[in-house]
């Protein structure tokens, strides 16, 4: 026999071969597309931080969530933008609130065709832009920040979201939403929760997009982008509180921790592909530094090998339709 004796590069002569033997594939129903929802808006108001993404009005929200079920998207994760931010962010828990109207709007507008999910945390509403209420000290309480999620979260039952997506970092969040659920009867509303979500410099796009009032950082609740065990640890009390799936945030920096909270949990494993994520590669992409679509394409393809079942990407409607 000849040299090389391996050759697998015949495993790659033709799109044909290629497509028979790849290992990964993404299917517009694991794609979840985050919207925007902005209070008192009358039309869409774009982020610049974030081209392409705006900032939806109620109504254009129904219309966002139309083409992604059109094009086969999985599910949207909803964020309201509320007028009047305070400082226990008290627009969070109003059942007439931009949240549970916004989910009233999408389920409406989409049925069945797709789950319907929301943000589950407070930094929208507070003027202080931290993801709880504080202590006198200046520091997120967390045991007072779970009584205002357990009621945020029965809120958005009530308007009929079939997922809450407690995203704030609070000890003990996913089992106090649970038994606020159970107890007034939401026994079929599923938690999808931000286990390991760390302290990121990748969500700065995002404040724009909430008009974030937020000074100082989260450290202190967020988690240590050194670390990899803990990431396991957050996960696995999620899933016993009663985590319906786990999610990892952001995406492209910790696919390690995708891929080690897969082979430890059963449940699904989700991965968020942040603001910052997406903003580089649009910046990049407008400057003709890189292939747009290839790009996307293959940002979205890691993700999946790394191990995530679903993943939420502000390019979820676009990309469906190309991978369709
Ligand atoms: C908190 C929340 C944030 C994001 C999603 N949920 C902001 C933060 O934790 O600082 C960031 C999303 C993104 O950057 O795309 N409710």
């Amino acid at each position: 026999m000849g040299y090389p004796s391996a050759r697998p590069r015949r495993l790659r002569v033709s799109a044909a071969v290629r497509d028979l033997v790849a290992e990964t594939s993404v299917r517009p129903r694991q794609l979840v597309q985050p919207l925007l929802v902005k209070e008192g808006a009358t039309e869409p108001v774009p982020v610049t931080s974030m081209p392409g993404v705006v900032q939806h009005s109620l109504e254009s929200l129904r219309t966002a969530v139309a083409s992604a079920a059109e094009a086969g998207v999985g599910g949207v994760l909803l964020f309201g933008i509320p007028e009047h931010k305070d400082a226990t962010g008290s627009a969070a828990l109003d059942p007439d609130g931009v949240l549970p109207a916004a989910i009233g709007n999408a389920i409406t507008e989409a049925g069945d065709a797709l789950v319907v999910m929301s943000d589950l945390c407070l930094d929208e509403f507070t003027d202080h832009g931290h993801c709880g209420v504080l202590d006198a000290h200046g520091r997120v309480n967390n045991d007072a920040t779970l009584e205002a999620y357990a009621q945020m979260a029965v809120v958005h039952a009530e308007a009929g979201v079939a997922m809450v997506g407690p995203s704030g970092m609070m000890d003990g969040q996913v089992g106090h939403v649970r038994a606020a659920l159970d107890a007034t009867g939401w026994l079929d509303t599923g938690i999808l929760a931000y286990s390991a979500k760390y302290a990121s410099a990748f969500y700065g796009p995002f404040r724009e997009a909430v008009d974030s009032s937020l000074v100082g950082d989260r450290r202190a609740y967020q988690q240590d982008p050194a670390n990899a065990r803990e990431a396991l640890r957050e996960a696995l009390l999620d899933v016993g509180e009663g985590a319906d799936a786990v999610m990892v945030k952001p995406a492209l920096g910790y696919l390690d921790l995708v891929s080690l909270i897969r082979s430890h949990v059963s449940v699904p494993v989700a991965a968020y592909c942040v603001s910052g994520e997406y903003a580089m590669v649009e910046a990049a992409a407008a400057n003709g530094w890189i292939d747009r679509r290839r790009a996307i394409v293959e940002t979205l393809t890691s993700i999946r090998r790394a191990g995530a079942d679903v993943v939420l990407t502000y390019w979820a409607t676009e990309a469906a339709g190309w991978l369709r």
